[in-house]
């Protein structure tokens, strides 16, 4: 299959990156049609086995509010400790990988209950930067959506589990409009201090341009966040994604979320189309030499499978041109 052709930037950029692959929760929780879980559980190995060293697996949420992910209990039992031969889907059978490399969505102490239950070891909370979404997302003004990962964030940590925390509309907000660079930083910060390792910034809406994520960057930096702890997360609305990454790269973000084909969106913004494609950013971090350790050709070989499984062509650029 081909390949980018390896040119160096002659500015300086970071030499490896982490691809948080976010396509069977972003993805697959956006989808009209629930997927199958022998689906979700080969998925998620593909993924693994192509290289991607994080795949975000599905949602701890109510399964009344992402129907499409109600089988978070029984998917991630079975990643974790092997499906069982004649009770799960024999191509997935035996165990895949650690549970610190399948982190879950979990947005409350219910969500965190289900995820020590099955000794998970790495979870997600997701805050909003405004208050409409905070209320549709989350069913919590802006201010009770800390009171609500406060405790879920201690006991997390106190288990010994890695947090990351996310903070979504960024960039802009689709009932709100711009949202101003200060608040995202406030909140952002408030949900990083709650003990999070990592904070991944959500262009929610894919509105935003390259100036504003570096401006966004750069803020969080004045107010001393580490750029090593910020992750950037796109979704591809407005055709900006790439470019955004690319700006964050010069910024010396090196953790980029990605979804697999394109998939995803938030079934409570409904303005929000897929993420960024991890195939686009993979051939774009290839080309500046950038390392991943994802092999394109096995990625762009399950995203294929998983358009066929969805029954349409994946919307990755990268996987159309090497279709
Ligand atoms: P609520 O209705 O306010 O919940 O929902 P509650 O605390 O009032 O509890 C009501 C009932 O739900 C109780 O049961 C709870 O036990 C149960 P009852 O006592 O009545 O029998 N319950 C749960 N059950 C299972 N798992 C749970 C759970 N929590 C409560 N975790 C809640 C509040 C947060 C639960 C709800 O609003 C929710 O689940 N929201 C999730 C929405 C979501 O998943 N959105 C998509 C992900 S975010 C996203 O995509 C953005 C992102 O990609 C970044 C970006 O792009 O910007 C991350
Ligand atoms: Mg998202």
């Amino acid at each position: 299959m081909r390949q980018p052709q390896r040119v160096e930037s002659p500015t300086q950029l970071p030499q490896q990156v982490t691809i948080w692959e976010v396509g069977p929760r972003d993805g697959l929780q956006n989808e009209k049609s629930i997927v199958d879980l022998e689906t979700k559980a080969e998925f998620v190995r593909r993924l693994l086995a192509a290289g991607l060293p994080i795949v975000e697996a599905t949602s701890f949420v109510h399964p009344k509010w992402v129907p499409q992910l109600a089988d978070a209990k029984e998917l991630m039992e079975g990643l974790i400790n092997g499906f069982g031969t004649g009770t799960g889907p024999s191509s997935t059978t035996g165990p895949t990988r650690g549970a610190r490399e399948l982190p879950v969505l979990v947005p409350n102490e219910r969500g965190l209950d289900r995820a020590l239950e099955l000794g998970l070891k790495h979870i997600a909370i997701f805050g909003s930067a405004t208050e409409t979404f905070a209320n549709k997302n989350l069913n919590r003004s802006l201010d009770e959506q800390f009171a609500m990962f406060e405790p879920t964030v201690l006991r997390a940590r106190e288990a010994g589990m890695d947090v990351r925390a996310y903070v979504s509309m960024c960039f802009g907000d689709p009932w709100e409009g711009d949202v101003p660079v200060d608040q995202v930083v406030s909140v952002g910060k408030r949900l990083f201090d709650l003990g999070a390792s990592q904070l991944s910034l959500g262009d929610t809406i894919g509105v935003g341009t390259a100036g504003h994520v570096k401006r966004l960057l750069g803020a969080f930096g004045e107010a001393g966040l580490a750029v090593e702890n910020l992750a950037v997360h796109f979704h591809d609305t407005y055709g900006q994604a790439l470019a955004n990454a690319y700006a964050a790269l010069e910024a010396g973000v090196t953790t980029f979320d990605a979804s697999a084909g394109g998939l995803g969106g938030c079934p409570y913004a409904e303005s929000a189309t897929g993420n960024l494609a991890t195939e686009d950013l993979v051939w774009m971090l290839h080309g500046l030499g950038v390392e991943t350790g994802v092999d394109l050709e096995a990625l762009v070989t399950t995203s294929r499978w998983m358009a066929g499984k969805l029954g349409r062509p994946s919307p990755s650029r990268v996987v159309t041109a090497l279709g």
